[in-house]
């Protein structure tokens, strides 16, 4: 078996993600690191080994001969990186949001198709196995035909990661319905088997404009730290916050199945809840974890009881992060690099979250004026 030589492109951060792909006596080999920061790329060299190519240039990475690429640099420079290294014809792993605008994803499918170029985008909740699960309770008709799908987001770390950097700005992220919802959105998707059609939202921001700013000389750097509580007494904030700190998106999705998605960056407790309805029931889960819990109502009552009439869990995960999902994204994208064929998560699916999140923050930037998502072309 031929040798995968995969190269990263942002390889701090996010980037720690292809370590998982390093795996040397299994035919896959990180050979070369790209990132803007020197203190990145003196770890990627222990990391990957002395003799590990290292730039500050991602032009320079992808002049060598490589099999696979992953991108994993901030939002707003996803799309210049993956078409340079589709345009190269090799495999990208590009990490969620696929890109910040609709044309500009619309932009790499072309690239993609043009180049023959095997495209991966990195929505890893579609490999948590408490998801995994509720999918399958989903298809194989535990809750009837699927009327409804809501999400609440809260987001406790929302203060410390999304509003000290880059984030924060609409220019590099759009803002935080697409940077953070494509994962609710996509997942919304995937467990209802249906894509949105049009969307209307509302949200502002309410808090994080209230705190104190670090001095536009400083670096931005998300920070997280469980002690930075409540949010209206921390500090260290970017100089500049024009995205939504809440937001409440409805959807209206094919097949006539209704959504809604709410997200709050300043709740005390972190948890992602969907809840689906069908014709025959309600399925909704706990958390993310390998173990969180999924209830399954499905007998009539009066009342409200928290625990549902059955119970179920996902499987059993890997210690890798995110609930074991990113060793097993990078493991499918590695025999996607290698052979082609079907994939969980999809470039066309990434993009349908992207443009649902889009058109949403442009909605609730006009008054919550309905707007509808272009289909895929
Ligand atoms: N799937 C997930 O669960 C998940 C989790 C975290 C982040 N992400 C995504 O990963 C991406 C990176 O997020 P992050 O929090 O690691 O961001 P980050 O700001 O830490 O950036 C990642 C790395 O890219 C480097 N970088 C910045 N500009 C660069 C350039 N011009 N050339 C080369 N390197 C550059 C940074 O120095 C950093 O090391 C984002 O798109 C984010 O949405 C996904």
């Amino acid at each position: 078996m031929k040798e995968i030589r995969i190269g990263v492109i942002g390889s701090g951060g996010r980037g720690g993600l292809a370590i998982a792909a390093h795996k040397p006596d299994q035919g896959s080999r990180v050979i070369a690191c790209c990132d803007v920061e020197e203190k990145v790329l003196e770890g990627n060299r222990r990391s990957y080994g002395a003799d590990v190519f290292t730039t500050k240039d991602y032009r320079e990475l992808l002049k060598l001969n490589l099999d696979a690429v992953f991108v994993t640099t901030p939002d707003f420079l996803h799309e210049e990186h993956a078409l340079a290294a589709l345009d190269k014809g090799v495999a990208v792993y590009l990490e969620k949001p696929m890109a910040i605008t609709i044309k500009g994803c619309d932009r790499i499918l072309r690239k993609a198709r043009e180049k023959s170029a095997r495209l991966f985008v990195g929505h890893n909740m579609r490999y948590m196995t408490v998801f995994i699960k509720m999918k399958e309770l989903i298809d194989k008709g535990a809750i009837g035909e699927v009327k409804s799908a809501w999400c609440r987001h809260f987001v406790s770390y929302g203060g410390d990661a999304y509003f000290r950097d880059w984030h924060s700005e609409r220019r590099f992220s759009t803002g935080l319905l697409l940077q953070k919802g494509a994962h609710d959105i996509d997942m919304i998707h995937w467990l209802t088997g249906a894509y949105t059609k049009r969307v209307s939202a509302f949200g502002n921001l309410s808090v994080y404009n209230k705190c104190k700013r670090r001095p536009e000389t400083q670096r931005g750097c998300a920070s997280f730290n469980s002690a930075h509580w409540p949010p209206l007494k921390q500090t260290g904030f970017s100089p500049k916050i024009d995205v939504e700190d809440q937001t409440t998106m409805i959807m209206e999705l094919e097949r006539g199945i209704l959504g809604a998605y709410l997200q709050c960056h300043f709740t005390p407790d972190a948890c992602r809840n969907y809840t689906i309805i069908g014709t025959e029931g309600r399925i909704e889960n706990l958390g993310d974890g390998p173990q969180s819990p999924i209830f399954l109502w499905n007998k009539r009552s009066g009342g409200y009881e928290m625990i549902g009439d059955q119970v179920y869990r996902g499987g059993i995960a890997s210690s890798s992060g995110h609930g074991g999902a990113d060793s097993v994204i990078v493991d499918e994208f590695l025999r996607y690099a290698r052979k082609g064929g079907k994939t969980t998560a999809t470039p066309e699916a990434a993009r349908m979250a992207v443009a649902a999140g889009y058109q949403a923050t442009m909605s609730l930037r006009d008054g919550g004026r309905p707007r509808d998502v272009p289909a895929l072309n």
